[in-house]
């Protein structure tokens, strides 16, 4: 890693193995379930290159399938085939363009595939989604335990299932290489099958993939090394963790410290801090308090304790919060998720509040020679008002 003096540490490049991050501003993974088949339009085209535009360092694009019965919805990306890989390459190249690093999450939605669209229920498949023309197929998990009443049964994985799965993140890792994304981040959070893997509350295997805290680590482990051993040795490898299931008897963050050190043994580079998402049967949602910054803590621990670049995400919204999580050493990095839906120009914004662009200059110059006259008029306007 590499600083540059004199600027805020939000907007100090930072280099990962060979990739450089123009500042720490990273765009987290958030599924837009508008994919055909898992393939890319001209959507996310849009919805992906203006948070590049906007100054975001790092694009990440939304958990993407790496099989056909791993995408969580019928509107999941995908990428297990030529066309979903050729339809992530403009977008790739936009994100490029602006100066930004794209970067995508591979993952498999496990017991939690084949549900519904957030905005048709985000609940299993009902009789209209089926009128609708949506597929229902059987989710994949360690064990055949459902989420919750009315949930689909998912088959317990056999061996075989292991390995073709396994195999899937890896290819699905190099197809994404080739699309032109320049990190990979495995999914291993939210109550998907990597996390299911991981806690008590899904997995009750009895084979060598269930039980103690390393048998349940054991598969997530297989598909992290395999994706690595794959990786040049140049592209970062990001994983995301729910660092805990926020549930009595579900994974800790006791348990996330353990993971974060095998992860860093594996070669990852980044823990992406996340949390909840898996529970006990007939609960619906994590116990967990969501205040600005509620996860930075995890960051903080995984942090100092693996000894693991942090990716600190959740309710950040401010610049200077955001800056003064990095000075504090509660991350490495920052995720800005909801806020760059609601502003995607939230890291130009920031740049403007912690004084370090006055004029304009990290804006698209199509926009900075209008903004930066625009800006001087309203002021000196303001000033002769004043005086
Ligand atoms: C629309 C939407 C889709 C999301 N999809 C994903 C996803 O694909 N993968 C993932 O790990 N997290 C996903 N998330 C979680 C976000 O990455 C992020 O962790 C969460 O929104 C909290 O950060 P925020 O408060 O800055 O929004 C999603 C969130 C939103 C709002």
């Amino acid at each position: 890693m590499t600083q540059t003096a004199a600027l805020p540490l939000l907007f100090t490049p930072m280099s990962l193995r060979s990739v450089s991050l123009p500042n720490r501003i990273v765009v987290p993974p958030m599924a837009q379930y508008t994919a055909d088949d898992g393939v890319a339009n001209d959507f996310h085209q849009v919805h992906y290159g203006k948070f590049a535009l906007g100054g975001a360092g790092t694009v990440f694009v939304e958990a993407t399938g790496v099989t056909r019965e791993g995408r969580i919805t019928n509107g999941c990306l995908g990428l297990w085939n030529d066309t979903q890989q050729r339809a992530f390459e403009p977008i790739t190249r936009l994100i490029r363009s602006r100066g930004a690093v794209p970067a995508i999450q591979i993952g498999h939605g496990g017991r939690k595939s084949s549900m519904q669209r957030p905005w048709f229920g985000n609940g299993p498949l009902n009789d209209q989604d089926f009128a609708r023309g949506e597929q229902s197929w059987q989710p994949l998990a360690p064990s055949a335990v459902a989420l919750a009443d009315g949930w689909l049964v998912p088959k317990a994985m056999d061996e075989h299932d292991m390995t073709r799965t396994r195999q899937a993140f890896v290819d699905a890792a190099l197809r994404a290489l080739a699309a032109g994304f320049e990190i990979v981040e495995i999914h291993m959070a939210h109550g998907y099958l990597l996390h299911s893997f991981l806690s008590p509350l899904s997995n009750f295997r009895t084979d060598a993939y269930g039980g103690s805290l390393a048998a349940r680590m054991r598969y997530p482990l297989e598909v992290a090394s395999a994706v690595r051993a794959a990786l040049p040795a140049g592209t970062p490898l990001f994983v995301r963790i729910s660092s805990e299931d926020g549930f009595e008897g579900g994974w800790t963050m006791d348990d996330s410290v353990v993971l974060a050190r095998e992860l860093l043994a594996c070669g990852v580079d980044v823990i992406d801090c996340s949390s909840g998402g898996n529970t006990p049967r007939g609960a619906t949602n994590a116990n967990l308090q969501r205040a600005p910054g509620y996860q930075v803590p995890f960051a903080r621990r995984i942090r100092a304790e693996a000894r693991i670049l942090s990716e600190a995400v959740g309710l950040i919204r401010d610049g200077l919060h955001a800056e003064q999580i990095l000075q504090d050493g509660g991350a490495d990095l920052i995720a800005i998720g909801r806020q760059f839906l609601f502003d995607p120009f939230w890291a130009l914004h920031a740049a403007h509040q912690l004084g370090i662009d006055p004029d304009f200059k990290l804006w698209p110059h199509q926009y900075a020679w209008w903004l930066e006259k625009w800006d001087k008029g309203i002021k000196a306007r303001e000033a002769s008002e004043r005086a």
